[in-house]
């Protein structure tokens, strides 16, 4: 193999492949909503408590996995929006289920 494969193939981010259903299933039982709190510091600026800030939708009460799904649809870009495509690109996917594990909670 050449090195600039080689290079390549190293640049590829890891985090770019979805967890298989079993991982999946694993985060989302070890969601550590303590973690969640910690991190929700970022997200509650926009996600309002009641959902009535413009156009923002409120994510409190999100059962977890239909909340790590779709995080995990903006992380790849299956769903593409300027802000979250973003906030979701950075997170690892530990963080998204202790985040999802917190707004689960939440009422
Ligand atoms: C700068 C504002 C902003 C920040 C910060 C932000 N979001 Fe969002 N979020 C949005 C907007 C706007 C949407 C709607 C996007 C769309 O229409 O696709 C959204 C959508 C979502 C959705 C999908 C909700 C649904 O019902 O479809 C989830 C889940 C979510 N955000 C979670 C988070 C989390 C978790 C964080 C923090 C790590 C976060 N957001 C930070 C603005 C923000």
């Amino acid at each position: 193999m050449r090195a600039w494969a080689l290079l390549l193939l190293a640049a590829a981010p890891a985090a770019a492949s979805e967890p298989d259903p079993d991982t999946r299933a694993a985060l989302l039982a070890d969601g550590d909503a303590e973690w969640g709190a910690y991190l929700a510091g970022e997200c509650t600026a926009c996600h309002q408590g009641d959902g009535g800030a413009e156009g923002i939708p409120a994510i409190t009460g999100l059962p977890r996995d239909a909340f790590f799904d779709v995080m995990a649809a903006y992380k790849h870009k299956d769903l593409e929006h300027p802000v979250m495509t973003m906030v979701a690109g950075r997170l690892s996917y530990e963080e998204i289920a202790a985040l999802a594990a917190y707004f689960e909670e939440l009422q």
